[in-house]
Parts: structure tokens; C-alpha cells; sequence
């Protein structure tokens, strides 16, 4: 498993994430043994929301399951997020910080490692974020802030009055849904659809500003409409892609889409979403997988994106 210092934080973070979106209808036991097998797989880091499961109820449950010794608790790292409310999506001082403490409580602990704001606020006041990421510092309740979603002049915005880094950007990616490569790819042709930037750069910007990119969904086709392993009728010629490079690395399909992620340069965190030991064994195996230039562009071009 690799693992880095996360830039703009004194986090070593392994490039793996074990996401926990899904988990609300696992009884305490199958938590344990996903959050065991992800840590002997060498996972150290866990993604978490208020909104998953709907009002802290994931987070609750892995509060309930999981009991960190202080020594553990030092290993892991905690993540959380807040601003989606039913309904709409609020960053304001007084919806953060009263999350913020719901989550902990809910989580039976007394900080979060990590906090990322989860979708863009359209009436966000970043003076309001500020002073409510000042007090979660200064409390101890929260010790690393970040964005999930957002594009680099939002995330500008925000560095205007908030103090703190804004470390990490979670955004959704997979060999499918790759807006955030493939509009690069194909820089200024006016005949691609694949060329629109519907980011505004957000990874050249990532990149720039020592930003972690951690990709969300990292094997749903598009948004929350499957899983594209498997699925030879929409994505044939990927899935040949992926059955022969795996087994020229000894790995499985999802162990080299999770590899196409962590190939790129930029440094990504992939977060899995999965709910089975077993796949989270064979995703984490795509950390130690160096694909070669070729294989990533021939899967890059399975899933349909073009090379102009
Ligand atoms: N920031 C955001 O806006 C945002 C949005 C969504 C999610 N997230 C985070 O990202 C994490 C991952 O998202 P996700 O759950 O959508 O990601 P995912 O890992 O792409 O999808 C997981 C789902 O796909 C299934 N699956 C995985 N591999 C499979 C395979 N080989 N064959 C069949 N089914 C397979 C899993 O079923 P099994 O459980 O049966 O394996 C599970 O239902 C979440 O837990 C959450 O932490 C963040």
C-alpha cells in the first residue's frame, strides 16, 4: 500500500480511502471485519458524512461498531463532511459547527482528522465558513480542512477569508466518468464534447496548488448507476481491457481501475465504496500496480474518450 504525506498537512495517508456511504444497513460485526480487512490491507484513511445514511446515520453506526485504542486512533484518519441538508445545502457558521459536533458524537470521538465542505454552497459567505473553521481549530475538534466538488475560483473564493489550508478536493472519478482528465486531453477541439471543461481545470489547479484530488465512485459508470466491471454490454471493449491487464499484473478488474487512478501523477486518493471484505482486498492491490503509459491510455480509450 502506498502512503504519502498528505501536501499542506503532517498527515501520512495511505492513497487508498475506505468510504463508508454505504454502510448503514451492515450489522456491527460486518463493520468491524470491512474496517479490519481494510486496515490489514493497509488503509489508514476513512470517509465519512453527516448526510450518509441520512442524518449522521452511517457515521453513527460506525461509532457504534468501532472502537479505536488510543494508539489506533492515532494510526487512522477520520474524515467527515458537512453542507448537505435535505433539501438544500448550507455553510453557514451555525449548521457547521452544530454538525460538526453531531458527527463527533455520533462517531464517539473527540476530533475529526479531516473536515471537507461537501458541495458548493450557492449562498455560501466565506467569512461565515471562517470563523466556523476557526472555532473547530482552536477547539481541537477539527485539525484539517478541504472542499469536496468544487472548482478551483470557488475554492479561491474561500482562501480569501478562511486561514486554515484547504487541503484536499473530493471529486468523482473513474475510467467512465473522467471529465477532469479528458477535457484536458483534448485541449480546444471544437468538435468534442470531451473537450468542454466542466471544472474550470480543477486538476491542473490541484496540481498547482498541493491539493489532493480523492476520487469518489471510483467504479460507477457515470452517477450512482452501476458498476462499469462486468457490464459488457455498455463497456465491451474496456472490460476486455481490464480482464488482460489484470491478469498480465496478477490482479483483478477492480484492482486496475483502482491502478488507472493512482497512475496519474497528480497524487490522487481513490475512495472505495464497496461493503465486501473481499473487494476491498482486491481494490487495495491496485495501489502497488504501476501501469505502464500504454495500459493506462488503452483503458483510457476503452471507456470511449478520444485521443484527438
Ligand atoms: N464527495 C462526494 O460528493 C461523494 C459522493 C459519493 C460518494 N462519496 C464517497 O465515495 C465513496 C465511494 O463511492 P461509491 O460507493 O459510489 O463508489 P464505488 O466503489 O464506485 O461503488 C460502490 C458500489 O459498487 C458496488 N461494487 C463495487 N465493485 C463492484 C464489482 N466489482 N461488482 C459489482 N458491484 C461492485 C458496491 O457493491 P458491494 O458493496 O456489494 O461491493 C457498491 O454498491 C463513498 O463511500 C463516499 O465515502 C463522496
Amino acid at each position: 500500500m502506498k502512503s504519502f504525506t498528505l501536501p499542506q498537512t503532517s498527515l501520512t495517508a495511505s492513497n487508498i480511502i475506505l468510504g463508508l456511504m454505504r454502510i448503514s444497513d451492515l450489522d456491527d460485526g460486518q463493520i468491524r471485519e470491512l474496517v479490519g480487512t481494510a486496515r490489514d490491507a493497509g488503509i489508514n484513511f476513512f470517509d465519512h458524512a453527516d448526510i450518509y445514511g441520512g442524518n449522521h446515520l452511517c457515521e453513527r453506526r460506525f461509532g457504534d461498531a468501532v472502537t479505536f485504542t488510543p494508539a489506533e486512533r492515532e494510526e487512522v484518519i477520520i474524515q467527515s463532511k458537512v453542507g448537505i441538508r435535505d433539501g438544500f445545502w448550507d455553510f453557514s457558521k451555525e449548521h457547521i459547527l452544530s454538525s460538526v459536533d453531531e458527527s463527533l458524537a455520533a462517531l464517539r470521538l473527540d476530533h475529526l482528522d479531516v473536515l471537507l465542505l461537501h458541495r458548493p454552497d450557492a449562498l455560501m459567505e466565506p467569512d461565515e465558513v471562517a470563523a466556523a473553521f476557526d472555532v473547530l481549530h482552536e477547539s481541537g475538534k477539527v485539525r484539517n480542512f478541504g472542499v469536496s466538488n468544487q472548482t478551483p475560483p470557488q475554492i479561491e473564493l474561500l482562501k480569501r477569508s478562511v486561514r486554515q489550508p484547504l487541503a484536499i478536493n473530493q471529486m468523482q472519478l473513474s475510467i467512465t466518468h473522467a471529465p477532469l482528465i479528458a477535457a484536458g486531453v483534448a485541449a480546444n477541439m471544437a468538435v468534442l464534447d470531451q473537450s468542454i471543461d466542466r471544472d474550470n481545470g480543477v486538476l491542473d489547479y490541484a496540481r498547482l496548488n498541493d491539493i489532493t484530488l480523492q476520487a469518489w465512485s471510483p467504479f460507477q459508470k457515470k452517477f450512482f448507476d452501476g458498476v462499469f466491471i462486468g457490464d459488457r454490454e455498455n463497456y465491451g471493449p474496456l472490460n476486455d481491457a481490464l480482464d488482460e491487464i489484470a491478469a498480465a499484473h496478477g490482479a483483478t478488474p477492480s484492482g486496475i481501475a483502482v491502478a488507472w487512478i493512482t497512475r496519474h501523477p497528480a497524487n490522487m486518493q481513490v475512495v472505495l465504496g464497496t461493503t465486501k471484505p473481499e473487494r476491498v482486498i482486491e481494490s487495495a492491490a491496485g495501489s502497488d500496480i504501476q501501469l505502464s503509459r500504454q495500459e493506462w491510455y488503452r483503458l483510457f480509450t476503452a471507456a470511449g474518450h478520444t485521443l484527438p
